[in-house]
């Protein structure tokens, strides 16, 4: 049950401003949100831009999807419902972080336009990469990384992204990396720098 606004009382006047934690950081909050089909490559370049972005003294946090479900999210599926709420809640957690200054690599499906809107209506569009990783669903399942496109054809797996559960092309995205056209580390490096600019102090 949600609770009623008017008996809230929320505080956010009396709290730190971010530009101070920015500043103690020297970075500025940023969102660098990856989406795409399972299989894409978006856990594995999330990954990669972590460990190259903490090496140059960033503050950085993954949130993956198969992650958060086990533990936030982990009493969520993948009804159309729950993979709003799913973005919903993570969106929210993504803003409390870049709140602190930190930065933020959402790795999540995240399949249709109207979730990746509610991400950027959450975040804030100042604070938000929005990274499309693009690949076939073909060439995802030969990828196959999980084993989990075998499953979706031996019918284990129901509500799957690109099969019995949409993903629609992006109508916005601040950056396309097609991860059948360049190699990891090519893809690597636009990220970065995209994420390198974002980051940057001052705003
Ligand atoms: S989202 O659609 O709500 O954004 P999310 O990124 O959190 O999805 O989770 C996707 C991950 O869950 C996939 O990478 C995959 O490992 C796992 N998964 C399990 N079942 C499904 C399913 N039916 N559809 C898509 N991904 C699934």
């Amino acid at each position: 049950m949600s609770a009623t606004p008017e008996h809230l009382y929320p505080t956010f006047d009396r709290m730190l401003p971010r530009a101070a934690k920015e500043a103690m950081l020297g970075q500025s909050g940023a969102v660098i949100w990856m989406y795409g089909l399972s299989g894409s490559g978006k856990s594995t370049l999330a990954h990669r831009l972590e460990r190259v972005l903490h090496d140059e003294g960033r503050l950085v946090k993954v949130l993956d999807g198969d992650n958060v479900r086990t533990g936030l999210n982990k009493n969520l599926g993948f009804s159309d419902e729950d993979r709003l709420e799913n973005i919903r809640r993570v969106a929210e957690v993504a803003k409390l972080f870049a709140d602190c200054g930190i930065v933020v690599i959402a790795s999540f499906i995240t399949p249709n336009n109207e979730l990746r809107r509610l991400a950027r209506d959450i975040i804030g569009g100042g604070d938000l990469l929005e990274v499309y990783v693009k690949a076939s669903f073909e060439t995802c399942a030969a990828r196959d990384p999980k084993g989990l496109y075998a499953k979706v054809k031996a019918g284990e797996v129901k509500q799957f992204t690109g099969r019995d559960s949409g993903f629609e092309e992006p109508d916005h995205a601040d950056l396309v990396i097609d991860t059948e056209a360049a190699d990891e580390d090519a893809c690597l490096a636009t990220l970065h720098a995209a994420a390198a600019a974002k980051i940057r102090l001052p705003r």
